[in-house]
């Protein structure tokens, strides 16, 4: 029987958020647009964060209005908090993700309070979701490392883990924000959590700074996950990890999982032509490596 994977696209969101120039409203849903038509069914569009700390995401209610809003394709926001929260529900979201960290200077540097004091925060959040029939996906930061406190234990990212599935995440989505897990350290990493979250109940989410995303997805698949997290082209990088690159590309992990024989329900030459027209529009190099060598062999 053939794998089922299931991708969610994060470039809208953590693909752009950290990009200097000011890109127009109109071209990200052109972006998520073709991600749909690329097959994404789940696209992380924006985030209710403050456009204060994260200024590319303060369009957020115009992206919400401008969505074509296909049937079958969740457009997940990132939302900090119940002030978030609520500002995307008004919008029509009807999945969000919290977020937290493994580390305590990441936590600090990113929203601005401890680990704690974030999954406090987190709480009403989760019940006037609960309430209002909204899906609740969570992060964990830092699973591998920490810009600011370095090396981060599994048992650490397992605790912080289970806490958001106990509240009610529905998944629980593993960050190595600033991409310097290998299989080495991320098997060790999966395997504490596992012990204390379903498997099934888990998704890979790796930044590819040292170019070690796709064999951490790879190991992560061979573990037992079925959902990963990546941004078309490679986009990305996060504004409180400096340095830290994008996701792996969308394009390198649908090609890794075809070749394992996974199914992903992705048309890799359309989301190649997705990355490409992108990589254009911000004037960047294409992050991905298959998006490059398809582009090409076609020329
Ligand atoms: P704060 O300053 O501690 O918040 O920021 P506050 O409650 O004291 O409020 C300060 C001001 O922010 C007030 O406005 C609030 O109204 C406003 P003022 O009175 O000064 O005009 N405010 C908001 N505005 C809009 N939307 C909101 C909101 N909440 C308060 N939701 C806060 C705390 C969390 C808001 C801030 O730190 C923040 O927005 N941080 C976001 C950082 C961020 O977006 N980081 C990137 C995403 S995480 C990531 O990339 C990692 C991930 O990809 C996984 C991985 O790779 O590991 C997910
Ligand atoms: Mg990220």
């Amino acid at each position: 029987m053939m794998e089922q994977v299931r991708i969610v696209e994060v470039g809208p969101r953590d693909g752009l958020q950290n990009e200097k120039q000011d890109v127009s409203t109109e071209i990200k849903l052109e972006l998520i647009e073709r991600l749909a038509v690329a097959g994404l069914r789940d696209i992380e569009v924006t985030s209710f964060v403050s456009p204060k700390w994260v200024p590319q995401m303060a369009d957020q209610a115009e992206v919400m209005r401008g969505l074509r809003r296909w049937a079958g394709v969740n457009y997940p926001v990132l939302t900090p908090n119940l002030k978030g929260f609520e500002a995307a529900v008004a919008e029509g979201a009807s999945e969000v993700a919290v977020f937290a960290s493994a580390s305590e200077g990441f936590s600090q540097k990113n929203i601005n309070c401890s680990i704690d004091e974030s999954i406090d925060r987190f709480v009403p959040v989760l019940d006037a979701a609960k309430r209002q029939g909204v899906k609740v996906r969570g992060y964990v930061s830092c699973v591998i490392a920490c810009p600011y406190d370095g090396a981060i234990a599994p048992r650490q990212v397992a605790h912080v883990a289970a806490r958001l599935y106990e509240l009610g995440c529905y998944e629980v989505s593993l960050g190595d924000t600033i991409g310097v897990g290998t299989p080495g350290s991320v098997l060790p990493m999966l395997e504490a959590v596992a012990a204390r979250v379903p498997l099934a109940a888990l998704a890979g989410h790796y930044h590819d700074t040292y170019g070690m995303a796709t064999a951490n997805v790879h190991a992560s698949y061979d573990f037992g996950l079925r959902v990963f997290d990546s941004s078309v082209a490679g986009l990305g990088g996060c504004p409180y990890a400096k340095g830290a690159t994008g996701n792996v590309a969308t394009e390198d992990l649908v090609y890794l999982l075809h070749g394992l024989n996974a199914s992903t329900g992705i048309d890799l030459d359309a989301l190649v032509d997705c990355g490409a027209w992108i990589s254009a529009q911000l004037g960047r190099e294409n992050g991905s490596r298959v998006g490059r060598a398809v582009l090409a062999k076609r020329s």
